[in-house]
């Protein structure tokens, strides 16, 4: 017998063995590697080698031993479980393997679910950049001179030529919309915006508003209530209360803050809202003329109002989450509790 040829033989037939089913994958194993099998059957022929051939016929037969067993490794590895488990063994009715694809953070739950609100309402999304200039962010808007916002103190100015900042509120966007959109206007605006203030529990320098704004002929105040009354009781349920009270913005005339009747149960909501029961969620105002004339806007043909909702507040409350700082600490003990599985 030539050992030699009879070994490249068969390290073809191993080289060309495949197979998915279990059985055959064992058959070849057992055949080449079995305690009764062709390599120890090889391996005795081998003793009979004639010296000056041996440590090429070992060689050889090593190799074929080793390619046989990565072969009978590698065919039942692509076969998975299903090598070792028979077929009754798999419950297909198990629920599948959780897969795990990351969380929204709260924030933006809270925004898309306000903006799917607004949608239904016909009300379109608009954007605008975050370093914004003096006109977008106070001047067309009303801002007087001498007005506290404008201060080094609660705005945060950048340091670029001309007259820059971070935007103060997404109002900003209101006066783009109007810059670049004949009425009827009927927009909302999410975003995120900058104060200078002190970090604290209730407070941050960084936060998120959506702003609403919509012109048409004789819109009215009571137009603005509906409005927030049909949002309050789609977003906090159909029998959510609110109220407004007299407020004061430079781009508003009359101008109201919206409170939202939270309720007295828990300490928390003590906590929450002074002891009143009621919840500040935004502010809100007719268009002042002046504002409308910047934009070009005919006040005697065209009226309208506009609102800024509070995006961490509600968040706050609806996922009581007691300090403004976690949304931005990227804790993934918080962020995971917000997470969904599919
Ligand atoms: N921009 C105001 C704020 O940030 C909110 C507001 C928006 C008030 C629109 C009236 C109309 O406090």
């Amino acid at each position: 017998m030539n050992l030699r040829k009879t070994i490249t033989e068969y390290l073809g037939e191993v080289e060309e063995f495949t197979s998915a089913a279990s059985d055959e994958i064992e058959a070849f194993r057992v055949k080449y590697l079995g305690s009764k099998g062709l390599m120890k059957e090889l391996f005795k022929e081998f003793k009979n080698v004639p010296g000056p051939e041996r440590k090429e016929v070992g060689i050889l037969l090593n190799e074929l031993k080793k390619r046989a067993t990565e072969k009978v490794t590698s065919l039942q590895a692509a076969m998975g479980n299903a090598s070792v488990s028979t077929e009754s063994s798999i419950d297909v009715t198990r629920p599948g393997f959780p897969y795990n694809v990351g969380s929204r953070h709260p924030v933006s739950l809270v925004m898309n679910e306000i903006i799917d609100i607004f949608r239904r309402m016909s009300f379109t999304v608009a954007e605008g950049p975050e370093i914004e200039d003096d006109w977008h962010n106070f001047t067309s808007l009303n801002f007087p001179e001498e007005h506290p916002a404008r201060d080094m103190q609660d705005t945060f100015f950048v340091d670029l030529p001309g007259n820059f900042a971070l935007r103060t509120h997404t109002s900003s966007v209101q006066a783009r919309v109007m810059e670049s959109q004949e009425p009827p206007i009927r927009v909302i605006a999410p975003g995120r915006v900058y104060r200078n203030e002190a970090i604290s529990p209730r407070s941050h320098c960084i936060f998120h508003q959506i702003e609403g704004l919509l012109i048409d002929k004789d819109v009215s105040f009571a137009d603005l209530k509906l409005h927030v009354l049909y949002f309050a009781r789609q977003f906090f349920g159909e029998d959510a209360r609110i109220r407004l009270r007299p407020s004061y913005f430079p781009f508003t005339e009359p101008s109201a803050e919206v409170d939202v009747y939270w309720g007295l149960e828990t300490e928390a909501d003590y906590r929450i809202t002074k002891g009143t029961g009621w919840l500040e969620i935004l502010g809100c105002g007719m268009v002042d003329p002046n504002v409308l004339r910047n934009f070009d806007i005919d006040p005697k043909e065209y009226s309208g109002f506009a609102f800024g909702l509070g995006i961490e507040r509600i968040a706050m409350l609806r996922y009581e989450i007691d300090d403004i700082r976690w949304f931005y600490e990227n804790d993934a003990r918080f962020l995971n509790q917000f997470r969904q599985t599919f």
